[in-house]
């Protein structure tokens, strides 16, 4: 196994990482500033990005950050789901018990939120993720979930986070009254070439690696093929360590990152 060969505690990048560990990117810092200003404002964050590039991250790493006592996160992974999964969903990410008709789901909803809001003072904190894959029924509806006293307030914080597609979908005139009331968005860029050699570094340090493992060059080259995109670039990470091994080397340079592309990435 290449952790032993490389004195590591655990593969550095593999999925699961403790999140205490999140790269400071220039991504996540920009997130995470325009986070601060919803945070204030309330209402309606839009975050895309590619596959892989960091977006649930981003989620867990500002839920890791808010002070339970002023903010409730409810984290909602979709799927193709139809508008009674949905509301389902909501209420249990809620921890309320989802009744079985639409309409009384509806009132529910805005009720936690309103109770969260007005009477406990705690900011309900949605994150809806993959919402590319939310239909236009749904998209509609959302706006008038999150429709309170006549849409004059926001005792709510809704993240809609997904893939480039959710633009086109967002587009739609149908989708507009949604669209025009989103606050502020980010549109996650990746890792910059400068920023790689670092992150590859520092993870490899958090799982107990003394040594520069990944040459100036080798990071040039991940960076290349992935163009920083963080999973990508784990992905090219983990086949340059299991090539080096099988070959016996302590350092991985931009042909070794080429070789186990070749050898062992998928
Ligand atoms: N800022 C970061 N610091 C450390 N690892 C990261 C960071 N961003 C992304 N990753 C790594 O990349 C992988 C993919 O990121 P993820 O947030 O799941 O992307 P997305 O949700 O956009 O598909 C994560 O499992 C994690 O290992
Ligand atoms: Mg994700």
């Amino acid at each position: 196994m290449f952790t032993q060969f490389f004195g590591l505690k655990y593969n550095p990048f593999c999925k699961e990482f403790n999140i205490d560990e999140t790269y400071e990117s220039a991504d996540i810092k920009e997130f995470k500033s325009r986070f601060k200003y919803i945070q204030s404002s309330r209402g309606i964050f839009l975050l895309i990005g590619e596959p892989g590039s960091g977006k649930t991250t981003a989620l867990r790493n500002i839920t890791s950050t808010l002070n339970p006592g002023l903010f409730k996160v409810c984290y909602c992974t979709l799927s193709t789901v139809t508008v009674l999964d949905f509301y389902r969903g909501i209420l249990m990410a809620l921890g309320e018990i989802p009744s079985s008709k639409k309409v009384t789901m509806f009132h529910q909803i805005q009720q936690a939120i309103c109770s969260l809001y007005y009477d406990q003072k705690i900011t309900p904190v949605i994150m809806l993720d993959e919402i590319q894959m939310l239909s236009t029924a749904i998209l509609e509806d959302l706006r008038l979930l999150f429709n309170f006293k006549l849409d004059s307030e926001n005792p709510f914080i809704l993240i809609l986070s997904g893939q480039p597609l959710i633009r086109n979908k967002l587009g739609l005139s149908v989708n507009s009254p949604l669209k025009q009331r989103i606050a502020i968005k980010h549109v996650m860029q990746g890792l910059k070439k400068e920023e790689t050699e670092d992150y590859l570094a520092k993870r490899l340090r958090a799982a107990g690696s003394l040594n520069t493992v990944f040459t100036s060059s080798a990071a040039e080259a991940i960076y290349s093929q992935s163009k920083g995109i963080p999973r990508l670039v784990n992905n090219l990470a983990t086949s340059s360590l299991m090539y080096a091994c099988s070959v016996r080397r302590e350092q991985v340079d931009e042909e070794i990152v080429y070789q186990g592309q070749k050898d062992f990435d998928i």
